[in-house]
């Protein structure tokens, strides 16, 4: 595990769009897993930033989103289908074919969640996963449990992950109930995973999920098993490690 902790956000940002043009100029091929959230924004802005200066293409990218909210469709502005083309696909050369996230209006949700499993096998292993944090140690939309799952499958969001959430929506009445996430096989499946926590609020959390007990009431803690974790902290959500 290779702990980076920044001074500032804009140093985060661009180590962790580092880290991504850096894959993709090396394998233009390559299987990205996106996190949505707040916490990724900057580092997209940084991709773009990139991007644009002409240093890295998208084109034969696949790209594989972590969630989605259940029952939202994806012209709705608070989708995380809304939120990728707002934040980085609008903005960079990958195809609309390559772009892969959950449909959060499935009829059967088992078969949605079966069919985007296949696409992920098909496509093969995920070179690079991208992960916020959630304020209860979730990844995705893991929430803690007695158990977790392996693969893509619907969850029913704790309280407090919605009203985390409620922020971008008018009411936390809006905030839709359920979702469908990959599971945390598939997360940790990936080859290299790059966790990205921002802010005091999650201090704690960040902690306790790299050095605490592996367990799958803290989802997080799980990353401690993977050999090719880089977490990149800004000093807030770093400072209690030493
Ligand atoms: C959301 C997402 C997660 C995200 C987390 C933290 O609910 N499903 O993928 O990492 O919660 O979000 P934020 O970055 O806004 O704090």
């Amino acid at each position: 595990m290779n702990i980076l902790t920044f001074p500032s956000d804009q140093e985060l940002n661009e180590a962790g769009a580092g880290i991504v043009t850096g894959l993709v100029q090396t394998n233009p091929g390559a299987v990205l897993g996106l996190a949505t959230g707040s916490t990724p924004i900057g580092v997209y802005s940084e991709m773009i930033k990139s991007f644009r200066k002409g240093m890295v293409s998208y084109r034969r990218v696949s790209t594989f989103n972590l969630d989605e909210y259940a029952g939202l469709p994806r012209e709705h502005p608070q989708s995380y289908y809304s939120y990728m083309r707002t934040h980085l696909f609008d903005h960079i050369d990958v195809p609309e074919s390559n772009i892969h996230i959950p449909d959060g209006t499935a009829a059967n949700v088992r078969e949605e969640c079966e069919r985007y499993d296949r696409l992920l096998e098909q496509t093969g292993q995920i070179d690079l996963q991208i992960l916020g944090l959630g304020h209860n140690g979730h990844i995705g939309f893991n929430e803690p449990d007695h158990a977790l799952i392996r693969g893509t499958h619907a969850v029913r969001l704790s309280e407090t992950t919605r009203q985390a959430n409620a922020r971008f929506f008018n009411s936390i009445d809006e905030v839709p109930t359920h979702a469908i996430t990959m599971g945390v096989g598939t997360i940790l499946k990936a080859k290299t995973i790059l966790l990205i926590v921002k802010g005091s609020d999650k201090a704690g959390i960040v902690h306790t999920s790299l050095t605490g007990p592996i367990t799958t009431e803290c989802p997080a803690s799980l990353l401690q098993t993977h050999p090719h974790l880089v977490v990149l902290l800004d000093t807030e959500a770093g400072r209690f490690f030493g």
